[in-house]
């Protein structure tokens, strides 16, 4: 395992960089992981050689880049267990995707009709639901979690009810990192004959996922949790809810044909794809999703585990601090912390004089850090290159920085 990680490290540039003449120790993977070269070349490979405009022309290079883009919804399928490509639809990102579902859903929704979320949800999961609840009378409810940050799945279900259309959460949070029980939640809601949508932005760079197992309704994540580059992300979605839906927006490329009365609606997922895609980056995606296929997700959350299992024991040895998130056993990479005495952001400013990038503040998050009564945290979030040794400094660095803040 330690040459396999090696390897994996000199994947990574960035890695080699220095902070306050310190290496960089990225425990920031949450907000944005780093790139392997693989993916870096991917992009120039692209612009180098394949670029065209997709669909509109019959010349060689057009098809080239359309068969390219085509690849990579299927690398994305097979990554995530679809049933079909054309379920694979590209986005900008995970709040793209899920506004593109509310907005989508706001021409069939009718006043009084319901849509059940978290309190744990970071905020692109929760105000394209307030934009219903505002402008189209939807009524939005909360589910509560518990203190260790598992969701109360008793709530979520008195909460699901025959009125409910949507019941939108995340399988995992930015800021707790647990695992929730989507399988179990998809059941209740659909008993209940609502429509699920997950969000897996930090779930689907950690996890094994299987979209047909967990019978999902939608589920949203973004490439650059994952390797990918920035302005890709992904909506997926059963193809007859997607044939039923509204588009998202409108323009070229997702049309049939057009007459100034009326317009028919491509085929799936170009109906939901509007304008000139991201074509090239849609390429590089495909082979952050290439390399993450080849290191094997059952072997990056097993490493996450190891390194949650080492860090947390040591991280309690420290005077005072309070983790959020405690079901351990749930847990992927990402461990959120605070001081009643000393504020995040000082902790963040302290790490960075050691090269150790972590986020401090809400992150996305402010309800959650509500029910919790705090400002904000700090938080260190690790993935597949990050390796126990970085855990074991990161933790030697914070005890120090909490002794020299209190002395
Ligand atoms: C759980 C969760 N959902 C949604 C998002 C939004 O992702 P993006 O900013 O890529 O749209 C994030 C980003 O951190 C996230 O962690």
């Amino acid at each position: 395992m330690v040459k396999r990680i090696d390897q994996i490290r000199k994947d990574f540039p960035i890695l080699e960089v220095e902070i306050n003449g310190k290496p960089l120790v990225y425990l920031d993977n949450t907000a944005t992981s780093q790139r392997p070269v693989q993916v870096i070349d991917a992009i120039a490979e692209f612009y180098k050689k394949y670029n065209a405009n997709i669909h509109r022309a019959l010349h060689t290079l057009s098809n080239v880049a359309t068969e390219l883009y085509e690849n990579a919804h299927m690398k994305v399928q097979k990554f995530i267990n679809a049933k079909d490509w054309r379920e694979i639809i590209f986005t900008r990102n995970t709040t793209e995707s899920i506004n593109l579902v509310s907005h989508s859903l706001s021409y069939t929704l009718k006043p009084g009709d319901e849509i059940v979320t978290t309190i744990s949800e970071h905020h692109s999961n929760i105000l394209p639901w307030q934009m219903l609840r505002d402008h189209f009378g939807i009524v939005l409810k909360y589910a509560r979690i518990n203190q260790d940050g598992s969701l109360d799945l008793n709530h979520l279900s008195e909460l699901t009810t025959e009125k409910t259309r949507v019941v939108a959460v995340n399988q995992v949070s930015n800021v707790l990192g647990l695992i929730n029980p989507v399988k179990e939640i998809v059941r209740i809601a659909h008993e209940k004959g609502s429509l699920v949508l997950i969000d897996a932005a930090q779930s689907a760079p950690h996890i094994r996922l299987d979209v047909q197992d967990i019978d999902a309704d939608f589920l949203a994540f973004s490439g650059h949790k994952m390797l990918g580059p920035t302005g890709i992300g992904v909506l997926y979605g059963k193809k007859e809810l997607l044939d039923s839906m509204e588009p998202f927006l409108r323009g070229g490329d997702m049309i049939r044909k057009v007459t100034l009365e009326n317009a028919l609606w491509n085929e799936l997922p170009w109906k939901f794809e509007a304008g000139t895609s991201n074509f090239a980056d849609g390429y590089a995606f495909g082979a952050a999703i290439d390399y993450l296929s080849e290191v094997g997700l059952d072997w990056i959350e097993e490493h996450e585990k190891e390194i949650v299992n080492f860090l947390i024991p040591k991280l309690l040895e420290i005077d005072g601090i309070h983790i959020l998130g405690t079901r351990y056993e749930d847990k992927i990479g990402v461990i959120s912390f605070f001081f009643d005495d000393i504020s995040p952001e000082t902790i963040g400013f302290l790490l960075n004089e050691d090269g150790i990038a972590v986020r401090t503040g809400c992150h996305c998050a402010q309800p959650l850090h509500e029910f919790y009564g705090i400002r904000g945290t700090a938080r260190a979030s690790f993935y597949l290159y990050n390796t126990v040794e970085e855990a074991e400094f990161f933790v030697d660095r914070l005890s120090s920085i909490v002794r020299k803040v209190r002395s």
